[in-house]
């Protein structure tokens, strides 16, 4: 892995800064993996705001929702776009379907060329969602060959946030799903989100799952909607497991050989609820014993183990 110092943009998502090393890399290709309804489109909002606090160019296409409903939505989380610019409908471009192809492939290279020759700082690009993309070119050979060509124009323009819709599967990482796979591949990086549904602290999470040319936090992270930033990652844990050496006892130990069976077992969702109890198992210094039982909660949850035994 090299450890060159690349330059880096704030992702204006509160904490994933901090997963990822300092920020998203300048011209590199980002993905937010998650399944419907998890916040993949309020990710790229998120982005795109930060982009004009910022002064950067900014490239929103979105092959899904019209750029009003988009700036209603992102207004309704406090993300106020309209506050940024006169003309905030002209910063989203919706591609109709019957027009991807044509766009991505021909009118994107000419758009990337046109502006390569403007003296714009910095570009930040969005693609919301690339999934009706990967729809037009079922084989992964052509997604792959499509995919690059895309890229290339795309990362010579600026830094690339791209959602990628994951068929709905509880605890299931995206790596091994055909709708996930080539986007997956050829990214630079790849944020895993999901909607786990356990309620509590941990019922929306964040996994940075893939960081090329950087070292990244592997944990999974409690994600929060909040009004104002939109999305917030609690990172807390990252310090609690640095600085605070877990107290022994035996109701600890008993918890994480359970936590290290799970964690080896064959089924995904098991491993997910492995890896969540760790990172409450880190955070445990600070907590008097009644808030274990958050732990155990989650290990014996009902809705879990039902979920588990399908
Ligand atoms: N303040 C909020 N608190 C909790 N959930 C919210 C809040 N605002 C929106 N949502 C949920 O976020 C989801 C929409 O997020 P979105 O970014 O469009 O997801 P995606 O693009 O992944 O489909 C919806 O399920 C909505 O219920
Ligand atoms: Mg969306």
């Amino acid at each position: 892995m090299s450890m060159i110092n690349h330059e880096r943009i704030s992702s204006g998502i509160e904490g994933l800064d901090v997963l990822m090393n300092g920020g998203i890399i300048k011209n590199s290709i980002n993905s937010i993996v998650g399944s419907s309804g998890t916040g993949k489109t309020t990710f790229a909002l998120a982005y795109l705001y930060q982009g004009l606090l910022e002064g950067d160019h900014t490239l929103y296409l979105s092959f899904e929702e019209t750029p009003s409903k988009l700036i209603g939505e992102a207004e309704s989380l406090g993300i106020n776009i309209r506050e940024m610019t006169n003309d905030a409908e002209d910063l989203i471009h919706l591609v109709e379907s019957e027009k991807i192809v044509e766009f991505m492939t021909n009118i994107l290279p000419a758009l990337a060329q046109k502006l390569k020759h403007r003296n714009v700082k910095h570009t930040r690009i969005i693609v919301d969602p690339l999934t009706p993309i990967l729809w037009e070119f079922p084989s992964e050979k052509e997604q792959r060959k499509v995919l690059t060509k895309i890229y290339h124009h795309l990362s010579s323009l600026g830094t690339v946030l791209q959602t990628v819709e994951e068929p709905n599967a509880f605890g299931q990482t995206d790596i091994g799903a055909k709708e996930t796979r080539v986007p997956i591949y050829l990214s630079d990086s790849v944020i895993h989100i999901q909607n786990l549904g356990l309620g509590g602290k941990y019922n929306r999470t964040c996994k940075v799952i893939k960081s090329r040319k950087t070292p990244h936090h592997e944990g999974i992270y409690p994600l929060n909607f909040v009004n104002g930033p939109g999305l917030v990652i609690d990172t807390s844990s990252i310090q609690n497991v640095a600085f605070n050496p877990v107290v022994n006892d035996i109701r600890y130990q008993e918890l994480m050989k359970r936590v290290k069976e799970l964690s080896k077992d064959k089924d995904p969702k098991k491993r997910v609820i492995a890896q969540i109890a760790k990172n409450l198992l880190g955070e445990r210094e600070n907590r008097d014993s009644s808030q274990n039982m958050e732990l155990v909660k989650v290990l014996t949850d009902n809705q879990i183990l039902q979920e588990v035994r399908k």
